[in-house]
């Protein structure tokens, strides 16, 4: 199949329009079978469920050529395990998991001239998402909904290198104790935006979140996980319970424990604490980690050892390890990748 004439190096964290998109509707109590479709409308009810009560839920993971020119993607399983729990909390249907990583590879397949090239630093951006689609005015879920995979193809996250970024402790929560934090619903992203504008406006790349019940425990950014490194080495990442569980996190742990021999501790990381680290980074499908070099917590700068330049030694050999795995240079753990073409 003859590649799209994209020029992938240069590619932005934009929507394009690709060829196909999978659709299943969810009614009378059942899922469809799903189709592969031209068409990118979506026409609902002025009355749906997501419009009204934004009763919606999304994933996010990537497609990408392995060095030996093969399309692949990172542990779909897991993003089909994270949505049903989504789905869950928000009273939505679950799409079966099997049902979901089979819908993965046919839209990618069917997208395979949009897969950016090996060694491009572009990939396939890949969305599963769900929503409520059919009329609801009293507040309750909705009886009909709609599951879709759309895919797009986007750039490298840094271009021209990696830089580390500075963030600032917000004073808005991202969620809400026993709220809906630790599940990916659209509804904590809507109110995600002001905070990351507001944010940008004042010169920061982020938001560090702190735990929403005593806002002394750091918890994550509006869109990433942290993971510390201790001056003797070891991986700290804070366990809470509205934080989202991220993949790359888990495995970056993995590769932690199993590929470096480190140390993981998985527990509460009081914000006093930070100043003591030797690096800090930010983990997530996007960057898989992004190196912060200084951390504002209003006026006070806590600056990270590894600096402004460049991403620490530790987090360079975690991330060079994940991403050797994900591109077929590095034998990956069993499972971890799901081939497609
Ligand atoms: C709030 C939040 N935390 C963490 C992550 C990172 O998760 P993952 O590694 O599964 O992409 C994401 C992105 O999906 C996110 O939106």
């Amino acid at each position: 199949m003859e590649k799209k004439n994209l020029d992938w190096a240069n590619l932005s964290f934009a929507y394009m329009k690709t060829d196909k998109r999978f659709v299943a509707n969810f009614k009378g109590g059942a899922w469809d079978e799903g189709v592969l479709t031209d068409d990118d409308r979506v026409i609902i009810t002025e009355c749906a469920g997501v419009l009204q009560y934004s009763q919606s839920c999304f994933e996010g993971l990537k497609a990408y050529t392995t060095e030996d020119g093969h399309i692949v993607c990172f542990r779909p399983d897991l993003n089909a395990e994270r949505m049903e729990r989504s789905c869950l909390r928000l009273e939505m249907p679950v799409f079966p998991k099997e049902r979901f990583i089979e819908a993965v590879v046919q839209t990618v397949y069917a997208n395979r001239a949009w897969v950016p090239p090996y060694g491009s630093g572009a990939t396939l951006y890949i969305r599963p998402y769900m929503f409520a689609s059919s009329a609801v005015i009293g507040v309750k879920p909705a009886d009909e909904y709609q599951f879709r995979i759309l895919v797009t193809p986007v750039g490298p996250y840094f271009k021209g290198g990696v830089k580390p970024i500075t963030i600032r402790v917000s004073d808005f929560d991202r969620a809400a104790p026993h709220g809906t934090g630790n599940i990916k619903a659209g509804l904590n992203y809507a109110m995600s935006l002001h905070p990351i504008m507001d944010a940008h406006r004042q010169g920061y790349a982020e938001n560090l979140y702190l735990d929403p019940a005593t806002r002394t425990n750091v918890e994550e950014t509006g869109g990433a996980n942290f993971i510390f490194i201790t001056k003797d080495g070891k991986l700290v990442t804070p366990r809470s319970d509205s934080i989202l569980p991220s993949i790359t996190r888990r495995s970056l742990i993995h590769v932690a424990q199993h590929y470096l021999n480190m140390t993981v501790e998985e527990r509460a990381v009081p914000l006093t604490e930070v100043a003591s680290f030797a690096e800090v980074g930010l983990c997530g499908t996007a960057a898989v980690i992004s190196p912060v070099g200084k951390i504002v917590n209003h006026g006070e700068e806590i600056c990270v050892p590894s600096g402004m330049d460049a991403m620490g030694p530790v987090l360079t050999k975690l991330y060079d390890t994940l991403t050797g795995i994900q591109m077929g240079r590095i034998e990956a753990p069993e499972g971890w990748i799901k081939n497609i073409a």
